[in-house]
């Protein structure tokens, strides 16, 4: 249970956390930037899926630029807009601009939560206290993303959340005992908040009445250079990882941790995505590009330690993420295939956009020797994850 927090020292941490990015701010005050407003948060209706559910979107501003939205819907980020280092603003998630396309589409996950667990459970089996478990088989044979009906075609109370600092969403979902074949009821929680220092901080928490396993990320693909405008291969990455877990054809980790040196995985220096995408890589082969979840090199298992870093030469927006998860997910992008067109109004390509998922490794379930996913009622699954966006020169 080493990456299961439910110490009050935790809870602690995180308000410290929190009251730190939330320091008194004036409602307007003039920089060399312009003028700075307060966080603002409004809701329209997003649209109506086919059993009468209003589904409702929040957009978030933070005075300094940045605009997100997000729908009631899947808790998807529907929009990021950043300012480039000329101060111009592009959308730099990849998306959907009707609820409809999010309905119909088949979306590849876009800007969701994933639950309850994210990424692969090999041919959807696990055993639990004695008790063997099949969950749904929904990618290839195995399951992913939490199954049919995962937590992102899930509609998700909302609550809006105030504080100096920042603005945010507190989106509440109770996961009945038996949904998609996992075991217990789970009461999960995620809160997005937006701040004046132009991040996106997002907070997972959940609670379970019989045991469980959980394992919650959000899949926001990123494209910095505005979605829709091309790939994603100059874009430089840093994985704070020393060592991945390898995957087998069909995806499933093989159990080890290698190490990332002398290989196209090894991401410690900022290195183009592109660079070594085609190279005759066994693990490249397997995932169509990059598709695999990095070890994070991190101190202790409940800060926030810098997971990974990108940058996009031609805008000059950075993102840097921070991650009180184990691993990430570096996904390039590979099952984007031009079937689908965006919020702009542009076709998504092969490498178009890239997602960097924070979360427990996958198939954790079968691998004993990874860190445990398993939730137990009494226990609290609390675990947060950071974007800080910005630009160089
Ligand atoms: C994750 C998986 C990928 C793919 C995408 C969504 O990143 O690891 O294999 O399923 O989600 O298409």
């Amino acid at each position: 249970m080493k990456w299961i927090t439910r110490t009050a020292a935790t809870l602690g941490a995180i308000t410290l956390l929190v009251l730190g990015t939330t320091a008194a701010t004036p409602a307007a005050t003039q920089t060399n930037q312009g003028t700075h407003h307060s966080p603002q948060i409004e809701k329209d209706v997003f649209g109506t899926t086919p059993d009468g559910t209003r589904i409702d979107r929040y957009t978030l501003t933070n005075g300094r630029g940045m605009r997100v939205r997000i729908i009631t819907y899947g808790g998807i980020i529907q929009s990021i807009e950043t300012p480039d280092r000329h101060g111009r603003t592009a959308n730099i998630a990849l998306g959907f601009g009707s609820l409809d396309d999010y309905l119909t589409k088949n979306s590849p996950y876009f800007g969701c939560i994933v639950g309850r667990y994210a990424n692969r459970i090999a041919k959807g089996r696990f055993t639990l206290d004695g008790v063997n478990y099949q969950l749904a088989v929904n990618n290839g044979e195995n399951h992913l993303h939490g199954g049919n009906v995962g937590f992102d075609k899930r509609v998700w109370r909302a609550r809006e959340v105030r504080e100096p600092g920042a603005v945010g969403l507190r989106l509440t979902y109770v996961s009945p005992a038996g949904e998609e074949n996992y075991p217990g009821t789970l009461s999960a929680a995620v809160t997005y908040r937006l701040t004046v220092h132009n991040e996106i901080r997002v907070d997972y928490h959940a609670t379970t009445d019989a045991p469980t396993i959980v394992n919650l990320t959000n899949h926001t693909y990123f494209n910095l250079a505005g979605e829709g405008t091309g790939t994603i291969y100059d874009h430089k990455l840093m994985l704070n990882a020393s060592r991945y877990t390898p995957v087998d054809s069909t995806l499933i980790p093989t159990g080890s941790l290698d190490p990332v040196a002398g290989t196209p995985m090894d991401f410690r220096h900022p290195t183009a995505i592109g660079a070594r995408i085609r190279d005759n890589f066994q693990q490249l082969l397997f995932g169509q590009g990059y598709d695999h979840n990095f070890v994070l090199d991190r101190r202790d298992d409940t800060s926030l330690a810098l997971a990974a870093r990108v940058s996009d030469p031609a805008s000059g927006r950075t993102v840097t993420m921070r991650t009180k998860e184990p691993g990430i997910q570096f996904y390039s992008g590979n099952f984007l295939d031009g079937t689908l067109v965006g919020t702009g109004g542009h076709i998504y390509r092969q490498g178009d956009g890239f997602a960097l998922e924070t979360q427990h490794f996958p198939d954790s379930p079968n691998h004993p020797s990874f860190p445990s996913t398993v939730l137990r009622p009494g226990e609290v699954y609390q675990t947060a994850t950071v974007y800080q966006f910005g630009t160089t020169h």
